[in-house]
Protein backbone atom coordinates (compact mmCIF):
# COMPACT_ATOMS: atom_id res chain seq x y z
CA UNK A 1 0.00 0.00 0.00
CA UNK A 2 1.15 3.59 -0.78
CA UNK A 3 1.75 5.97 1.83
CA UNK A 4 -0.65 9.17 1.59
CA UNK A 5 2.39 11.72 1.13
CA UNK A 6 3.59 9.36 -1.45
CA UNK A 7 3.52 10.97 -5.00
CA UNK A 8 4.62 8.13 -6.91
CA UNK A 9 6.44 4.38 -6.62
CA UNK A 10 9.96 5.29 -8.17
CA UNK A 11 11.24 1.60 -7.60
CA UNK A 12 9.31 -1.38 -5.84
CA UNK A 13 10.16 -3.52 -3.29
CA UNK A 14 10.10 -6.72 -5.94
CA UNK A 15 12.47 -4.29 -8.04
CA UNK A 16 14.71 -3.65 -5.25
CA UNK A 17 14.83 -7.72 -3.90
CA UNK A 18 15.86 -8.60 -7.18
CA UNK A 19 18.75 -5.46 -7.18
CA UNK A 20 19.73 -6.73 -3.84
CA UNK A 21 20.31 -10.05 -4.42
CA UNK A 22 22.07 -9.25 -8.81
CA UNK A 23 24.67 -6.68 -6.46
CA UNK A 24 25.50 -9.55 -3.88
CA UNK A 25 25.80 -12.19 -7.27
CA UNK A 26 28.73 -9.77 -8.40
CA UNK A 27 29.92 -9.10 -4.52
CA UNK A 28 29.64 -13.17 -3.92
CA UNK A 29 32.01 -13.08 -6.95
CA UNK A 30 34.95 -10.17 -6.16
CA UNK A 31 34.63 -11.11 -2.65
CA UNK A 32 35.54 -14.81 -2.67
CA UNK A 33 37.58 -16.33 0.09
CA UNK A 34 37.94 -12.37 1.25
CA UNK A 35 36.80 -11.04 4.39
CA UNK A 36 36.08 -7.17 3.49
CA UNK A 37 34.93 -4.71 5.95
CA UNK A 38 31.72 -3.28 5.06
CA UNK A 39 31.51 0.22 5.68
CA UNK A 40 27.71 1.36 5.93
CA UNK A 41 27.43 5.16 5.92
CA UNK A 42 24.41 5.71 8.39
CA UNK A 43 21.57 5.87 8.52
CA UNK A 44 20.22 5.90 5.14
CA UNK A 45 22.01 2.98 4.27
CA UNK A 46 21.35 0.61 7.21
CA UNK A 47 18.10 -1.20 5.18
CA UNK A 48 19.85 -1.60 2.04
CA UNK A 49 22.98 -2.86 4.32
CA UNK A 50 20.16 -5.72 6.23
CA UNK A 51 19.22 -7.06 3.13
CA UNK A 52 22.15 -6.95 1.05
CA UNK A 53 24.52 -9.00 3.97
CA UNK A 54 21.62 -11.86 4.08
CA UNK A 55 22.81 -12.73 0.47
CA UNK A 56 26.44 -13.23 1.08
CA UNK A 57 28.17 -16.10 0.35
CA UNK A 58 31.41 -14.72 2.48
CA UNK A 59 31.32 -13.37 5.93
CA UNK A 60 31.83 -9.92 6.11
CA UNK A 61 33.03 -7.18 8.96
CA UNK A 62 30.15 -4.20 9.39
CA UNK A 63 30.90 -1.18 10.52
CA UNK A 64 29.12 2.24 10.51
CA UNK A 65 30.67 5.77 9.65
CA UNK A 66 28.32 8.73 10.43
CA UNK A 67 28.33 11.41 8.05
CA UNK A 68 26.53 14.58 7.29
CA UNK A 69 25.42 17.13 4.19
CA UNK A 70 21.54 17.69 4.42
CA UNK A 71 20.41 19.63 7.88
CA UNK A 72 16.59 18.54 7.51
CA UNK A 73 16.46 19.40 3.67
CA UNK A 74 15.64 18.29 0.72
CA UNK A 75 19.25 20.00 -1.28
CA UNK A 76 22.75 19.38 -0.12
CA UNK A 77 23.92 22.05 1.72
CA UNK A 78 27.66 21.06 0.02
CA UNK A 79 29.33 20.75 3.90
CA UNK A 80 30.01 17.48 4.90
CA UNK A 81 30.81 16.35 8.79
CA UNK A 82 31.84 13.54 10.24
CA UNK A 83 29.33 12.59 13.24
CA UNK A 84 30.24 9.28 14.01
CA UNK A 85 33.79 7.68 12.51
CA UNK A 86 34.45 3.77 12.56
CA UNK A 87 35.29 1.36 15.25
CA UNK A 88 37.35 -1.01 13.58
CA UNK A 89 41.12 -0.15 12.08
CA UNK A 90 41.14 -0.30 8.18
CA UNK A 91 44.72 -0.31 7.68
CA UNK A 92 45.48 -3.12 5.34
CA UNK A 93 42.01 -4.46 4.81
CA UNK A 94 39.39 -4.40 2.17
CA UNK A 95 37.03 -1.88 2.20
CA UNK A 96 33.33 -1.61 0.54
CA UNK A 97 31.62 1.32 1.36
CA UNK A 98 27.74 0.91 1.04
CA UNK A 99 25.39 3.92 0.66
CA UNK A 100 21.94 4.48 -0.25
CA UNK A 101 22.09 7.14 -2.90
CA UNK A 102 24.54 9.15 -5.00
CA UNK A 103 24.00 12.74 -5.63
CA UNK A 104 25.79 15.94 -5.65
CA UNK A 105 28.75 12.86 -4.83
CA UNK A 106 30.26 15.18 -1.82
CA UNK A 107 29.58 12.56 0.38
CA UNK A 108 30.88 9.89 -1.31
CA UNK A 109 34.49 11.96 -2.08
CA UNK A 110 34.89 13.20 1.13
CA UNK A 111 34.80 9.45 2.48
CA UNK A 112 36.64 8.17 -0.07
CA UNK A 113 39.77 10.93 0.94
CA UNK A 114 39.51 10.29 4.61
CA UNK A 115 39.46 6.80 4.32
CA UNK A 116 42.05 6.33 2.08
CA UNK A 117 44.22 7.91 4.45
CA UNK A 118 44.33 4.97 6.50
CA UNK A 119 45.54 3.04 4.09
CA UNK A 120 43.02 0.41 3.35
CA UNK A 121 44.21 -2.52 1.76
CA UNK A 122 41.33 -1.84 -1.58
CA UNK A 123 38.51 0.76 -1.52
CA UNK A 124 35.13 0.34 -3.84
CA UNK A 125 31.60 1.77 -3.22
CA UNK A 126 28.38 0.41 -3.24
CA UNK A 127 25.18 2.40 -4.03
CA UNK A 128 21.61 1.53 -4.45
CA UNK A 129 21.14 4.32 -6.03
CA UNK A 130 22.48 7.20 -8.52
CA UNK A 131 21.26 10.51 -9.90
CA UNK A 132 23.88 10.91 -11.95
CA UNK A 133 22.95 14.16 -13.36
CA UNK A 134 23.49 15.93 -10.15
CA UNK A 135 26.90 15.13 -9.72
CA UNK A 136 29.05 18.15 -9.10
CA UNK A 137 32.15 16.17 -7.77
CA UNK A 138 33.01 12.88 -9.82
CA UNK A 139 33.16 9.94 -8.23
CA UNK A 140 33.69 6.73 -9.28
CA UNK A 141 31.45 4.21 -8.28
CA UNK A 142 31.63 0.34 -8.51
CA UNK A 143 28.45 -1.38 -7.72
CA UNK A 144 25.70 0.64 -8.75
CA UNK A 145 21.50 -0.57 -8.15
CA UNK A 146 19.36 2.02 -10.17
CA UNK A 147 19.90 5.14 -11.70
CA UNK A 148 17.56 7.52 -10.90
CA UNK A 149 16.35 10.82 -12.10
CA UNK A 150 16.45 13.84 -9.97
CA UNK A 151 13.68 13.83 -7.76
CA UNK A 152 13.56 13.29 -4.09
CA UNK A 153 13.38 9.79 -2.87
CA UNK A 154 12.34 8.71 0.44
CA UNK A 155 11.98 4.87 1.72
CA UNK A 156 13.79 1.57 2.36
CA UNK A 157 16.47 3.49 4.50
CA UNK A 158 16.02 6.82 3.01
CA UNK A 159 14.12 9.93 5.00
CA UNK A 160 12.89 13.22 4.66
CA UNK A 161 13.51 15.09 7.84
CA UNK A 162 13.85 11.28 9.35
CA UNK A 163 10.56 10.45 8.24
CA UNK A 164 9.85 7.78 5.50
CA UNK A 165 12.70 5.45 6.21
CA UNK A 166 10.49 1.92 7.05
CA UNK A 167 8.75 2.19 3.98
CA UNK A 168 9.39 -0.77 1.98
CA UNK A 169 9.52 0.85 -1.19
CA UNK A 170 11.35 3.99 -3.16
CA UNK A 171 9.01 6.39 -3.64
CA UNK A 172 8.77 10.20 -4.30
CA UNK A 173 7.20 12.27 -1.88
CA UNK A 174 4.48 14.59 -2.46
CA UNK A 175 5.06 18.08 -3.49
CA UNK A 176 3.15 19.93 -0.29
CA UNK A 177 5.15 17.39 1.91
CA UNK A 178 8.11 19.53 1.51
CA UNK A 179 5.91 23.13 1.79
CA UNK A 180 4.22 22.10 4.65
CA UNK A 181 7.37 21.09 6.89
CA UNK A 182 9.61 24.14 5.30
P1 LIG B 1 25.60 13.80 -1.96
O1 LIG B 1 26.68 14.17 -1.00
O2 LIG B 1 24.95 15.01 -2.55
O3 LIG B 1 26.04 12.81 -3.01
O4 LIG B 1 24.42 13.19 -1.15
C1 LIG B 1 24.47 12.01 -0.56
C2 LIG B 1 23.59 11.97 0.66
O5 LIG B 1 22.48 12.86 0.56
C3 LIG B 1 23.00 10.61 0.80
O6 LIG B 1 23.77 9.84 1.66
C4 LIG B 1 21.63 10.87 1.36
O7 LIG B 1 21.70 10.84 2.76
C5 LIG B 1 21.28 12.26 0.94
N1 LIG B 1 20.35 12.28 -0.21
C6 LIG B 1 20.61 12.65 -1.48
N2 LIG B 1 19.53 12.54 -2.26
C7 LIG B 1 18.54 12.08 -1.47
C8 LIG B 1 17.16 11.73 -1.71
O8 LIG B 1 16.61 11.83 -2.81
N3 LIG B 1 16.49 11.28 -0.62
C9 LIG B 1 17.03 11.16 0.61
N4 LIG B 1 18.31 11.45 0.86
C10 LIG B 1 19.06 11.92 -0.15
MG1 LIG C 1 23.23 9.11 3.41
Amino acid sequence: MKHADIKEILISEAEIKKKVKSLAAALNKDYKGKKPILVSVLKGSVVFLCDLIRELEFSPIIDFIGVSSYADSTESSGVVRLLMDLRESIVGKDVLIIEDIVDTGLTLSYLKRNLLTRKPKSLKICVLLDKKECRLKKIDVDYTGFIIPNKYCVGYGLDYAEIYRHLPYIGVLKSEIYRQQK
